[in-house]
C-alpha cells in the first residue's frame, strides 16, 4: 500500500511505526529517526522516509493520513490540493470541521473522518536531537465508510497487521465524533485551566462547570440529529480511565503552542449559533483559553 502521512508528531510517528513495512513518506517540518517507547517501555528505533510541506510529491498514494495539529490546517490543504490525486484520506485530528476544511479541494467520497483512542506523547530531546514518542495506550479506531477503491486496501493491510479498525456508515460516525467532541470540549479545557492531568479533573471545583459544559454541547448536537445524552458518566470515565495524561491541550499551553480550542469549543459554538442555541458556558471556556 502507497501510503503518506501529513505531520510528524506524536501520533504520526505511532502510525509511521505501524506501517512501517508499506515504506511511508512522512510530510512535515522536522524529523529524523526516532525512538518509540511501546506501552510495556519496550523501546523501538525507526528511520522512515521524510519531506517537507513544499517538496514535490514522488509518488502518487493510495492512503493519506492527516496527523497534524489544526494549525497546520492551511499546509495540509495546499499539500492534498497538489498531491492527493485520487488517494484516500483519513483525518485523525481531534476536533470537527474536517469536512468544511478539505472539501474541495477534496471530492466527499474521498474523505473519511476517522477517530482514534491511541495515545502517544512526543517526549523530544533538542539538546541530544533524539526525537522520541511515547505510547501510552494502543487503542482502536473507527473510521467512516466512504465506499473509495482503496477502503478495501486499507482495510486488508489493517487485518494483516492485526489492528482495531472498524468501519461504520458516515451517521453513526457523526454521533461517535460528537461524543468524543464534547469529551474533548470538557477535559481538555479544563485539565489546561486547571493545570492537571485527566484524573484528577472529577476532584476538582472546576469539574462543576463539566455538567453544564455537556447539557449545552448535547443539545447542540440534538439541534443536528444527533441523539446523544447522559454523555458526562463516560467522560468521567474516560478522565479516570487516561488518569495520568496530560491532555494534549494542557501540553499545548505549558508549552507555549496554539491549541486546538478552535476546531473543539469554537465548532461547538459555531453550530449553537447557527442553530440560534445560547451555550455561555462554552462561550466563557473559549475566551479564558484564548486568554491562556
Ligand atoms: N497524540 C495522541 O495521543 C492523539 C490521540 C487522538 C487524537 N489526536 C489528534 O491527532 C492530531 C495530531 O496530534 P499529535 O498528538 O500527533 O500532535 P503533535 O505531536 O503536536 O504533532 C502535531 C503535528 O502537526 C504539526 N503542526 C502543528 N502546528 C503546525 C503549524 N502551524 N504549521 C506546520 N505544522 C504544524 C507539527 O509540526 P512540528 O512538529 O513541526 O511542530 C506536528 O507534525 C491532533 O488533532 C490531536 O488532537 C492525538
Amino acid at each position: 500500500m502507497k501510503i503518506a502521512i501529513l505531520g510528524t508528531g506524536s501520533l504520526a510517528r505511532l502510525y509511521g511505526a505501524i506501517f512501517q513495512d508499506d515504506d511511508p513518506l512522512m510530510i512535515g517540518r522536522q524529523l529524523g529517526p526516532y525512538l518509540l517507547t511501546d506501552p510495556n517501555e519496550l523501546v523501538s528505533r525507526h528511520n522512515l522516509r521524510f519531506q517537507r510541506w513544499d517538496d514535490p510529491s514522488p509518488d502518487s498514494w493510495d492512503v493519506v493520513f492527516i496527523l497534524v495539529k489544526w494549525p497546520a490546517m492551511p499546509l495540509v490543504r495546499n499539500w492534498l490540493q497538489r498531491w492527493a490525486g485520487d488517494a484516500l484520506i483519513i483525518p485523525f485530528m481531534n476536533g470537527m470541521g474536517q469536512e468544511d476544511a478539505l472539501i474541495p479541494p477534496l471530492h466527499p467520497s474521498q474523505l473519511s473522518p476517522a477517530i482514534t483512542t491511541d495515545a502517544a506523547f512526543r517526549d523530544d530531546d533538542p539538546m541530544t536531537g533524539v526525537w522520541r514518542v511515547a505510547v501510552k495506550n494502543r487503542g482502536q479506531a473507527q473510521l467512516t465508510q466512504v465506499a473509495h477503491p482503496n477502503e478495501l486496501i486499507l482495510r486488508d493491510r489493517a487485518q494483516s497487521l492485526g489492528l482495531p479498525w472498524s468501519w461504520h456508515d458516515a451517521e453513526f460516525m457523526k454521533v461517535l465524533r460528537w461524543k468524543k467532541l464534547i469529551a474533548n470540549s470538557i477535559i481538555n479545557p479544563l485539565s489546561a485551566l486547571a493545570g492537571q492531568p485527566n484524573g484528577d479533573l472529577p476532584g476538582l471545583p472546576i469539574w462543576r462547570l463539566s455538567k453544564p459544559l455537556c447539557q449545552e454541547a448535547e443539545t447542540v448536537a440534538r439541534a443536528y440529529g444527533v441523539e446523544i445524552d447522559r454523555t458526562l458518566p463516560w467522560i468521567v470515565e474516560l478522565a479516570t480511565d487516561t488518569g495520568p495524561n496530560r491532555s494534549s491541550m494542557l501540553q499545548d499551553v505549558l508549552l507555549g503552542k496554539p491549541t486546538e480550542i478552535q476546531a473543539i469549543t469554537g465548532y461547538i459554538i459555531e453550530q449553537a449559533k447557527k442553530a440560534g442555541i445560547p451555550i455561555p458556558h462554552h462561550q466563557a471556556l473559549y475566551q479564558l483559553i484564548e486568554s491562556l
